[in-house]
């Protein structure tokens, strides 16, 4: 397993990672409304592509193949974080946020934010976020409720 940098040319391949995660791990506890909502077929290429670019995630390749990214902004907020629906719960999640905390010291940061959806918040939870909010946003029309959660940081991370 690689964890590297986002390199122009991935954005296809991150939005397979997208699409399969939400579709076939988060489907499990949200609704085929909430999810084609959330992850729609035929969500805009160049929407998409503005997006990952934006982010600068770290991705992460298995044989190859990239299974997984997530990013970490320089005010600690994690915007998104992956894991490939054919690869669930192999560690790739555990191994991406290691990586998210290093970067963190990195950058001395000392706190990681991030609205996580309800199938991410027991991840998030065992590496030591806690709950501040419930939110109820709208994508789509479609409400999606998440958790706003936080982990504070050492003092440089
Ligand atoms: C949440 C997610 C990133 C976890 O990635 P992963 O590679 O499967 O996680 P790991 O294998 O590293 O799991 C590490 C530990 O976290 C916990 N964990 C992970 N997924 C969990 C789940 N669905 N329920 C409960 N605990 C979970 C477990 O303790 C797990 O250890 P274990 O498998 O030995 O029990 C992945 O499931 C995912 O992308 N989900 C769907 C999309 C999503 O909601 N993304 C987040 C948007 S904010």
């Amino acid at each position: 397993m690689e964890i590297r940098r986002f390199r122009l040319g991935d954005e296809a391949a991150l939005f397979r990672v997208y699409f399969t995660a939400i579709h076939r791990v988060a489907s499990r506890d949200h609704s085929s409304q909430q999810v084609e909502a959330w992850a729609p077929k035929d969500l805009d290429v160049d929407l998409w592509t503005r997006r990952v670019r934006g982010i600068r995630p770290f991705v992460v390749e298995l044989g190859g193949e990239i299974v997984g990214y997530a990013d970490v902004q320089q005010n600690g907020y994690i915007d998104h974080f992956f894991v490939s629906g054919a690869h669930p719960r192999q560690g790739i999640g555990a191994r991406l946020m290691a990586r998210l905390h290093e970067e963190a010291a990195t950058l001395n940061l000392t706190e990681l934010t991030s609205d996580v959806s309800l199938t991410a918040e027991p991840f998030f939870t065992v590496h030591g976020f806690q709950v501040l909010e419930r939110r109820y946003p709208t994508l789509r029309g479609v409400t999606i409720p998440n958790a706003f959660m936080r982990k504070a940081l050492a003092q440089g991370g």
